[in-house]
């Protein structure tokens, strides 16, 4: 069979880090061995019941059955403009201010194209979620990365990025509750940020993809909530996390209208919208009962508490993530991040994540996804135990 060439656009993609991992897992599981995976980032519950319902009558209207409008439906982005108001006091105009996407990955990787050329730098949080380069590789563009360090809180520090980059940069990735350290952004940081987009030209796109998902009472802040957010960038929204539907594929971006206008540019070449059905589903959703939503966050932090207490009670010292739904592990001393997750997987069949995946500001870390019932998780720490690596 004949070979065809990748083109260069394609052959600039970032190889995927985590491909050996999910293939060593594979390996063991076929094996017969019991994993305990917590090296994903996939939501284990399902979609609430009135969610789903909304979505077979909604099948049924073959009103939807027919192309939807290409920049989504009308109700939809009234939806999202209303959750706006109601979650963050944020005014949002549905028509010149939303941008409805097929997951938040979809405008995450869009958004370097509508605003990058050749050789333009974008700013990237190191560790961070890996799709951000995918865009910036398919724009051509370059990246410089900010370190998110612990001594920080995970946030970056902008006084110690030089002063030509931040003329060259024309992007900035910012993302809280964070993938993967599980730090938090509080008012001064997005408040500072929106001065350095000003004075530098930086279009800020903050990924909100776990703004639902903050603990000890605390609701994470939008980056919209800060006086001149909308003039400097975007944020990316998604109902994968909040509701349970990461297979459902809704998403939005809200915010400066120059750059929703691009997202629905390029979406409008590209694709029709989502199927008319799952976008009133998504404004059910947003808009309807919010009980599911506080469960969820209740059910995030009782596993955060059973697994970081019991990873404390075994000698490793952990501290509790403030959100999303991860935890970011200190490796102990002696091992590099991919050796400790080889040890885990191998010898406690415990998946995980090495931090450096994530970037090189990763090092020294690997990422749990509380994405298991607390037996499990508990399981898990005892399995680990069991290796006596923490005496
Ligand atoms: C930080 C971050 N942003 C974006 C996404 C993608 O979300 P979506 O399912 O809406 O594409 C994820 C999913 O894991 C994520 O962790």
């Amino acid at each position: 069979m004949h070979t065809f060439k990748p083109s260069h656009t394609l052959q600039r993609l970032p190889e995927q880090f985590f491909a050996r991992l999910a293939g060593k897992v594979q390996q063991l599981t076929a094996e017969g061995h019991d994993l305990i995976n917590l090296g994903q980032g996939n939501p284990d519950l399902p979609t609430p019941d009135h969610i789903v319902e909304e979505l077979q009558g909604a099948a049924t209207d073959p009103t939807y059955h027919k192309y939807s409008p290409f920049t989504g439906h009308r109700f939809l982005k009234e939806a999202i403009a209303q959750f706006y108001k109601r979650e963050y006091d944020v005014d949002v105009d549905p028509d010149t201010e939303v941008a409805v996407l097929f997951g938040a990955k979809t405008g995450l990787v869009e958004i370097s194209e509508c605003l990058l050329n050749p050789g333009d730098t974008a700013l990237l949080p190191d560790p961070g979620y890996p799709d951000y380069m995918s865009g910036i590789a398919l724009a051509n563009a370059k990246t410089a990365f900010m370190p998110l360090l612990e001594e920080n809180g995970f946030l970056p520090d902008y006084g110690a990025i030089d002063s030509d980059t931040l003329d060259q940069a024309k992007l900035m990735f910012l993302n809280y509750p964070n993938n993967p350290t599980a730090g938090v952004a509080n008012r001064s940081f997005f408040d500072e940020t929106v001065q350095l987009g000003k004075k530098h030209d930086i279009c800020i796109v903050h990924d909100f993809a776990y703004g639902a998902i903050g603990f000890d009472g605390k609701k994470p802040r939008s980056f919209l909530e800060s006086a001149g957010a909308k003039e400097v960038g975007v944020e990316m929204y998604t109902l994968s996390k909040t509701y349970n539907m990461a297979g459902w594929r809704v998403g939005f971006a809200v915010g400066n209208p120059s750059v929703i206008k691009y997202l629905n540019l390029i979406q409008d070449h590209r694709y029709v919208s989502l199927f008319g059905a799952v976008q009133q589903a998504a404004a059910k959703a947003l808009i309807g009962d919010q009980t599911a939503v506080n469960d969820l966050v209740e059910t995030y932090e009782r596993r955060r508490n059973v697994f970081i207490n019991a990873l404390n009670e075994i000698g490793w010292r952990v501290p509790m993530p403030k959100g999303s739904f991860f935890a970011w592990l200190p490796v102990p001393d002696g091992y590099t991040s991919e050796e400790f997750s080889e040890i885990l997987i191998d010898r406690a069949h415990v998946v995980t994540a090495p931090g450096n995946g994530f970037g090189k500001s990763g090092e020294g870390y690997l990422r749990v996804g509380l994405l298991a019932d607390e037996d499990v998780l508990l399981e898990a720490v005892r399995r680990i135990d069991e290796l006596k690596l923490f005496e």
